[in-house]
């Protein structure tokens, strides 16, 4: 093994969307060593191979990020080297006919990028969390004491498995590394013709979405089998998820159609996930399910633009002066929800300031749905969500600020399962997406970015800059689009 920053990269093409067969041969292909090959599906012992003298030894680059807990253990390897902002590209080799029982060898063929994984990556070690960085272990044991592997939801095909239920050729769809390969457990438990599951059994139930592998041709109602459809499903599916069931508890649990004069009020109202959200609540008005709701974002300046434009708002406030936003003003009779993205300490004190102020409304609900603001050098055993503490202090002796409530997914989505049936949860939630991937190529253009060099590189970029609101990330750490 050998961690490159020296990058060693091999021409490579990617495999997905060619027959179990050719793909098998493609990787054949590229490989190095002369081992047995292993028909995996039927057999876990590797079978005599009258191709004996065929390499089965592949080349991967795996992107790892380093450990901010490395940085102040100095007795770490490397500990001096570790940038928490520098990425690294490790270079490995993979005998694909070494893969151990129950196990599936995907090859990933790409996968989205957005601040959503930056979070991924600063609480990466966060206790709070659960460890972002232990669904996928670091190439090497050496490397796994100064790095983790940022999770990504990307695209892959199965390329072999020792599993009896999973066959190579299967295209899937997951909580993947940035990698080429990735070695997998199956789990015997949670097996369906929708989705296997990965064998994890050191995370708490609650985490089994991200879990499962969703197998392509069993996901009619949001698989999009082009190029650009599944593009747009690796950076939106897990986005508009979050924002769908968001928006179904927020509406359907705080009276939002009822009673008069209620705003619900965004922060970082550019990043997608709030697009997703807003989107959905403009749907109900529109539908005259919420008579009386409005919506309101906080964004940046240089993000205003952006904002207006999606005409989904009505009224958008930058974070500078949104305290004069006519909005804001003389109407203490409104109810405000708020659902806060950018999890920024200052503007949410000054938002309470605000909200202190006689004659200005009240905020019914505060929900913390993310964290723009968290950059990757965040320290992740340092960062406190202060806003989110049950136990924030009153402003100017008044209280009118709720308690935050942290919006987590899977909780509320077994809740909507026994309230309504299986099919019921999936039948909404489909529809909605199908509208959703016919309208969100408007405000997104796709940027694709090919080998594990040009993609440590960009990261750089955005780790600097962030990434925009406009632009939908989609990587892959091979050197081209898979044909
Ligand atoms: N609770 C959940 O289960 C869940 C699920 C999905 C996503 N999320 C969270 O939602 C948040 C949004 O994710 P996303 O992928 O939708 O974001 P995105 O589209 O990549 O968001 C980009 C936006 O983030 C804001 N931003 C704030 N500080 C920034 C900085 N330093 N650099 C760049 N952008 C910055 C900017 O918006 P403004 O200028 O408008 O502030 C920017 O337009 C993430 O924190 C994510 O973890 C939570």
């Amino acid at each position: 093994m050998t961690v490159c920053d020296r990058l060693k990269i091999a021409y490579y093409k990617g495999g997905g969307g060619m027959s179990p067969r050719l793909l098998q041969k493609y990787i054949m292909s590229t490989s190095r060593r002369p081992l047995a090959l292993h028909n995996s599906a039927s057999s876990n012992k590797p079978r005599t191979s009258p191709m004996a003298e065929i390499n089965t030894v592949v080349d991967n680059f795996t992107l790892c990020s380093p450990r901010p807990s490395a940085h102040l253990d100095t007795q770490a390897p490397n500990a001096a080297e570790v940038d928490p902002l520098s990425l690294t590209v490790a270079h490995t080799t993979l005998d694909i006919t070494d893969i151990p029982e129950n196990h599936v060898l995907i090859k990933v063929d790409k996968f989205g990028f957005s601040t959503n994984n930056i979070t991924y990556q600063a609480l990466g070690e966060h206790p709070h969390f659960r460890s972002y960085f232990d669904f996928h272990a670091a190439p090497t044991p050496d490397l796994a004491k100064t790095h983790g592997i940022i999770p990504v939801w990307g695209f892959g095909t199965i390329a072999s498995s020792t599993h009896s239920s999973v066959q190579a050729g299967e295209r899937v769809y997951g909580y993947f590394a940035p990698t080429r390969y990735l070695v997998l457990p199956v789990s015997a438990l949670d097996e369906n013709g929708c989705a296997f599951s990965v064998h994890r059994p050191h995370f708490p139930r609650d985490r089994q979405p991200y879990h499962q592998v969703i197998r392509c041709a069993a996901d009619p109602g949001m698989y999009a089998p082009t190029p650009e459809g599944e593009d747009f499903t690796m950076i939106y599916r897990p986005l508009f998820l979050t924002a769908f069931w968001c928006e179904d508890w927020i509406t359907g649990s705080y009276g939002c159609n009822k009673g008069k004069n209620l705003t619900v009020l965004v922060a970082s109202a550019s990043a997608k996930t709030a697009v997703c959200f807003i989107y959905l609540i403009q749907r109900r008005i529109k539908t005259g399910e919420l008579p009386h709701v409005s919506v309101v974002g906080l964004t940046s300046k240089k993000n205003l633009a952006f904002t207006n434009s999606l005409g989904l708002y009505n009224d958008v406030y930058t974070y500078d002066s949104f305290e004069l936003g006519g909005k804001m003003q003389n109407e203490k009779d409104r109810r405000w929800i708020y659902v806060d993205v950018a999890g920024n300490d200052s503007i949410n004190t000054r938002l309470r300031t605000h909200f202190s102020s006689p004659g200005v409304g009240q905020v019914i609900k505060h929900i913390a749905l993310g964290v723009t603001n968290l950059v990757p050098s965040t320290s992740a055993q340092s960062w406190s969500h202060i806003a989110s503490a049950p136990d924030a202090p009153e402003v100017d002796g008044r209280s009118p600020w709720p308690a935050a409530e942290l919006f987590f997914l899977p909780e509320w989505l077994q809740v909507r399962q026994r309230q309504m049936s299986m099919s019921g949860v999936m039948e909404r939630q489909n529809v909605s997406w199908e509208e959703w991937m016919a309208d969100c190529s408007r405000w997104v253009q796709l940027e694709r970015v090919y080998g594990p060099g040009n993609v440590r590189d960009d990261y750089a970029r955005i780790a600097k800059e962030g990434p925009g609101p406009t632009v939908g990330l989609v990587w892959s750490m091979w050197d081209g689009p898979s044909p």
